[in-house]
């Protein structure tokens, strides 16, 4: 298996919540590197266009409006299967469905407040990593 990127949010609920360094731990203890990140307060251009894929569900108004309700920590992983091995760290979308010790089953408040965002395949992680960063700041 090759070495890929992938890209993360630490989203509003959790930074509000002071999680970012248990986060962050989670993250690096299971293998990913950290080759960029930045705290950051996103507008809601940034929002509407980084969930431009869900802007037909009923939840988008919500989701732009709890995205943009306060920082967040955008960061660029790196490692062995990086795209599956964060997900499964991140637990299942809704937390009450996430297995124990996930992320979002330590974490998450509810399907929409879930503490953290991950790319879900190869492409998405190309394009998500490249709306954030430029390859030059990925020196990590
Ligand atoms: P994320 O993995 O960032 O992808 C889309 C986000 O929309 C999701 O995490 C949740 O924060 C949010 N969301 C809110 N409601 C739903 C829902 N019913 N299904 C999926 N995602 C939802």
């Amino acid at each position: 298996m090759a070495i890929e990127r992938t890209f993360s949010i630490i989203k509003p609920d959790a930074v509000e919540r002071n999680l970012i360094g248990d986060i962050l731990k989670m993250i690096t203890e299971a293998g990913l590197k950290i080759k960029g990140m930045r705290m950051i307060h996103m507008s809601k251009e940034q929002a509407e266009g980084f969930y431009a894929v869900h802007k037909e569900r009923p939840f988008f108004g919500e989701l732009v409006e709890y995205m943009t309700s306060g920082p967040v920590v955008v960061s660029c992983l790196e490692g062995e299967n990086a795209i599956e091995n964060y997900r499964k760290l991140m637990g299942a979308t809704n937390p009450e469905q996430a297995e124990e010790g996930t992320i979002r089953a330590r974490f998450g408040q509810n399907i929409q407040n879930n503490s953290c965002h991950g790319s879900d395949a190869p492409d998405t992680a190309r394009n998500e990593v490249a709306f954030f960063f430029n390859e030059d700041e990925l020196v990590g």
